[in-house]
């Protein structure tokens, strides 16, 4: 029970309390004067200390202004004004000859610290105006408390403690009022990560995901690969060891074009033998064939060749396994002795579901669960497309650590591809516009990360993927076995073979 009341005490604020309803309770009387001397301190406290922090975050501003006091200081009002054009004079030749330094050091810094002032000044009058707020039994109006804000350079992060009365559904309608009183683009509530009762408000500011690609990324490391943009416009780096990926979105959602940045991020480390990649294509080679020399093992054409690479792929995992004796607990570094085996599929649904053989079907699943089960530590990484995310696929998700959400139809289909609170995390795939491929949500289980994150893949245009293929050739390269007759007897015939005999 006290607990109760301690909390309640302690969630969200008070912005108005009607002195015209007759209270039941006793109120402690305060003077006037005092209350009145206590708000002009806090104020100045405040006042003082947010020059004091400006004056630090915005480094140009805190010179500025000790300049102005020495000034000031060493020869009165003459010193004051001298120092003025002085600190003038600077500010125009930085921006002149450093325009981007200027910008990020100068403009930059003081357009955040100005939104920091504005949603702390704003704040009650804006949930209340926009009809966030809640009466309590003594007809106190109360809007959730803004905890504390972190700025980022096109989006920022407000940390909100709800009130009694107040869901976060309450504040998600009415993310359009506040993003217009904010002059954003996009607000949207998502879970926060540490507490419940909380909710993290990401005011987003500029769209870099909307944006032309950046035309080509740095080196990449081929444990983390450089695949594209976070929303707040840092890099994105897409964790490939110890972990298995799972793309999923609609035809055109651009999950070839991400799987063809993780190949490009690959290359150098193809070409001197550290990572080898096995494709299972079966769309005919429609996708991996034009760029067929990067692979160490490619399978398309026959449900048989696409079982056959996929257990040939479980087999080299159980002999390293097997080689290593159990000693390998930790992650395996990749070496030329023993590569990374990356397995790129490009629809896991047509093997695990669409097969006509269910038998091929069933060593389909076999093999490929065994990969995903025992996969990382012997440096087997599974990077699996999924396009349509129906129940077969469920009690595969979770053994992919990284799921990559494209655009997709429905919040359902968010939840089964991603998490089950992936969607009311903020995930919102399926309001990705079709005109954006590439754009989706992360999930990033094994790094213990499972706030989604918005992202959108750099694109690799076909004749790049063409170079790289003759650039960086897997030295090399074998043809997919023979599938093995072992437990394999022909139930019935497939559809091949019935064809065939007609
Ligand atoms: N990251 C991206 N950035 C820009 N355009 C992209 C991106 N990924 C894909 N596209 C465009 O979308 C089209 C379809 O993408 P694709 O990767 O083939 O989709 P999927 O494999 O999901 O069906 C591509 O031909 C390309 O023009
Ligand atoms: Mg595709």
């Amino acid at each position: 029970m006290r607990e109760t009341w301690t909390a309640r005490m302690w969630r969200g604020q008070t912005i108005r309390t009607r002195s015209d309803v007759v209270r039941t309770e006793h109120i402690p009387y305060r003077p006037a004067p005092l209350t009145y001397s206590l708000a002009a301190l806090r104020w100045s406290l405040w006042t003082v200390g947010m020059l004091a922090w400006g004056a630090i975050y915005i480094p140009a501003a805190g010179a500025a202004l000790a300049l102005l006091v020495l000034g000031g200081l060493l020869a009165g009002s003459w010193g004051l004004v001298a120092a003025a054009v002085l600190a003038s004079l600077a500010g125009r030749l930085w921006a002149r000859f450093w325009p981007v330094h200027w910008q990020r050091w100068g403009i930059g810094r003081a357009h955040r610290f100005w939104r920091r002032l504005r949603y702390r000044w704003s704040w009650d009058d804006v949930l209340a105006a926009s009809g966030v707020k809640a009466t309590d039994a003594r007809h106190n109006i109360s809007v959730p408390r803004l905890l504390w804000v972190s700025l980022g350079e096109h989006a920022d992060a407000l940390h909100v403690q709800l009130c009694a009365g107040i869901t976060p559904a309450t504040l998600a309608a009415q993310t359009d009022a506040l993003a217009s009183e904010w002059c954003a683009l996009e607000v949207r509530v998502q879970a926060h990560p540490w507490r419940p009762g909380w909710v993290l408000l990401r005011v987003v500011y500029r769209d870099v995901l909307a944006d032309d690609p950046a035309a080509t990324a740095g080196p990449t490391d081929f444990r983390w690969l450089d695949v594209g943009r976070c929303e707040d416009g840092r890099r994105w780096w897409l964790r490939l060891m110890g972990t298995h990926i799972l793309i999923a979105g609609l035809t055109g959602a651009g999950k070839s074009g991400l799987v063809a940045g993780i190949v490009k991020g690959l290359c150098p480390a193809i070409a001197d033998g550290r990572v080898r990649l096995i494709g299972i294509d079966p769309k005919g080679g429609m996708e991996y064939r034009m760029y067929s020399e990067l692979f160490y093992m490619l399978a398309y054409g026959t449900d048989d060749a696409l079982v056959a690479a996929l257990e040939a792929a479980a087999d080299l995992m159980a002999e390293r396994a097997n080689q290593f004796g159990g000693r390998i607990r930790k992650l395996l570094r990749p070496t030329t002795t023993w590569p990374l085996y990356v397995l790129l599929v490009d629809e896991i649904a047509a093997l695990t579901s669409f097969i006509a053989n269910r038998e091929l079907k069933e060593r389909a699943s076999a093999a490929l669960n065994r990969m995903l089960t025992q996969g990382r530590a012997p440096g087997v990484v599974v990077v699996g497309c999924i396009q349509d995310p129906r129940k077969e696929v469920l009690p595969m998700r979770d053994r992919f650590g990284y799921r990559v959400g494209l655009r997709q139809d429905s919040p359902d289909e968010v939840r089964m591809t991603l998490s089950e609170t992936a969607y009311d995390r903020g995930a919102r795939c399926d309001l990705i516009p079709e005109d954006c491929p590439g754009i989706g949500y992360v999930i990033d289980d094994d790094g213990a990360r499972r706030e989604p994150v918005k992202v959108r893949a750099d694109w690799v245009p076909d004749a790049e993927l063409i170079w790289l293929a003759a650039q960086y050739p897997a030295p090399t390269q074998v043809d997919v076995p023979p599938l093995a007759a072992k437990n394999r007897t022909p139930v019935r015939a497939t559809r091949e073979d019935k064809g065939r005999a007609a």
